[in-house]
């Protein structure tokens, strides 16, 4: 993975440190507020799935939550093994969790997972992507959707395109890409893809905001879901080419 610094980064060190940065000692019982608040806005969009993807999953929490509550088939990729270690052992047979990244994951190898999933997630993940990669794991991430199934990404929504550095990586320039124009458009632009719920919100800790005097645009968030048909969202013309 050499020409993808960041995902190799994730791979070989970061994803651990932030999972046990943040959550070693979590109560995998209990989903995490965040997610919960993925879980409603689903619910709010009608979006029940049968069979789910989540990239950047972590241990899988949220996962979790859908196996238990509408019984769906759940699988979940993180680069973390350690968060991939604690999913497995808090949850079982009942998530499917594999180490990997968006662009590099084993899924990719199976035949009959191409296509299967109804629902996939992404959370605050593309912007940790490598750019190198972020073709190739948009390609992956279609791959996996069925026809009419939903994607959901929660992402940065900055006013200009911006990059801050993780500063948890000393060694290393590793940062978090802010795109203006939302990773979510890349899938929209496509024709393939159109929004069908959206959410604008503001990360308004105010200690967040305030403590370093960073524009609160830079708070700014989308939570966006869409709904992916190769046909739908084109009018037929009435030429022949
Ligand atoms: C800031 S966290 C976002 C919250 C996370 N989705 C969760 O459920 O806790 C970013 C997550 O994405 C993972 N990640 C980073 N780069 C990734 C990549 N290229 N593909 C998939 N996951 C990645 C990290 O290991 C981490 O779990």
């Amino acid at each position: 993975m050499t020409h993808a610094p960041q995902d190799h980064r994730y791979l070989e060190s970061e994803a651990d440190d932030f999972f046990r940065r943040n959550f070693a000692g979590a109560d995998p019982s209990v989903l995490r507020p965040l997610k919960a608040t993925i879980a409603a806005e689903l619910a709010e969009a009608g979006v029940t799935p049968r069979r789910m993807l989540e990239f950047g999953c972590n241990y899988g929490d949220l996962l979790h939550h859908f196996a238990a509550t509408t019984g769906a088939e759940c699988y979940g990729v993180e680069p973390s093994a350690e968060a991939v270690a604690f999913g497995r052992r808090s949850y079982g047979e009942r998530v499917e969790l594999l180490r990997g990244t968006i662009a590099d994951h084993p899924l990719r190898d199976d035949p009959e997972l191409r296509g299967r999933f109804d629902l996939v997630v992404v959370d605050d993940v593309f912007c940790w992507v490598s750019r190198e990669t972020l073709f190739q794991s948009v390609a992956n991430i279609d791959a996996a959707l069925e026809e009419g199934g939903v994607l959901f990404i929660r992402e940065f929504l900055p006013l200009r395109n911006q990059r801050n550095r993780n500063h948890h990586i000393a060694d290393e320039a590793v940062y978090c890409y802010k795109p203006s124009a939302p990773h979510a458009r890349i899938f929209t632009a496509s024709g393939i893809y159109e929004v069908v719920w959206q959410k604008v919100w503001m990360d308004r800790g105010d200690a967040w905001v305030t403590r370093d005097g960073r524009d609160p645009f830079e708070s700014r968030w989308c939570d966006s879901i869409l709904r992916k048909s190769y046909g739908d969202y084109y009018a037929l013309g009435s030429g022949g080419g």
